[in-house]
């Protein structure tokens, strides 16, 4: 049965590499595929979720928005896995500090995607789903940061649904249990990865802390983002 174009992703499957790169914005895709691919073509753009497929130091890369929170990158990922022939999601996203070690602008790769959100309950298993990254992406990815100089943390994150989350005292637990910091996203895509027999990995950097209040500047962002791009496209042209 042919599955393509869907609802939200009006495109055939040769359109995409094998690649993908997801941030949430797709403003950061559209700057992604301008500034950083070669010959970027715009393959997506339904409900302005921009896909670009483009090339990366002479290999195909494509980069697509996910939009926000797990049922939107659930929805996204899901078809690119399994409608659309895509190997590798790798994204590339910010988190709050939850680690007082962190300081604003880390890159964090979140080695497991802990979570307060059912999606894991869609498969009926008998217990607690560890979502966790692809190794070799990781190791990959870690391979990059080494060679940059750049320094990273490697841990469990929190994927939550809740941006604005009415119990506070639900990050003291996450925290107790060795959380580095929150995000919205990755649960979902190592899930939906894992049942697709497909690899996925969340890179993200600190926007803001949690503890400590403090903020990035959109200068720090821009900067920060830049490397962390770096590393996912370099991580994404060493696959197959
Ligand atoms: N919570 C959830 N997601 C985030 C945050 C946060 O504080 N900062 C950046 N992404």
């Amino acid at each position: 049965m042919k599955n393509y174009p869907t609802a939200h992703i009006n495109a055939k499957p040769e359109d995409f590499a094998k690649t993908v790169l997801m941030p949430g914005d797709p403003l950061r895709s559209e700057y992604i595929a301008k500034n950083m691919l070669d010959g970027a073509v715009l393959v997506n753009n339904v409900r302005g979720i921009n896909g670009y497929t483009g090339t990366y130091k002479g290999k195909r890369v494509s980069v697509m928005a996910s939009g926000m929170g797990m049922p939107s990158m659930g929805i996204y990922s899901y078809e690119l896995f399994n409608f659309f022939d895509v190997d590798n999601i790798i994204r590339v996203g910010t988190a709050g500090a939850l680690d007082k070690s962190l300081k604003l602008c880390d890159i964090v790769l979140a080695m497991g995607a802990s979570t307060n959100s059912s999606y894991a309950s869609q498969f009926c298993l008998n217990g607690t789903f560890s979502a966790i990254a692809s190794y070799k992406l990781l190791r990959d990815a870690h391979d990059e940061i080494i060679q940059k100089n750049i320094p990273c943390c490697i841990g469990n994150v929190l994927s939550s649904d809740y941006f604005y989350n009415a119990d506070t005292t639900a990050n003291s637990k996450w925290i107790e249990m060795g959380i580095k910091c929150i995000e919205m996203e990755a649960a979902a895509l190592y899930m939906n990865a894992a049942r697709a027999n497909k690899n996925a990995l969340a890179i993200l950097t600190i926007s803001d802390h949690i503890i400590t209040g403090e903020q990035t500047t959109s200068h720090e962002r821009q900067t920060a983002f830049t490397d962390m791009m770096e590393i996912a496209l370099e991580t994404a042209i060493k696959q197959e």
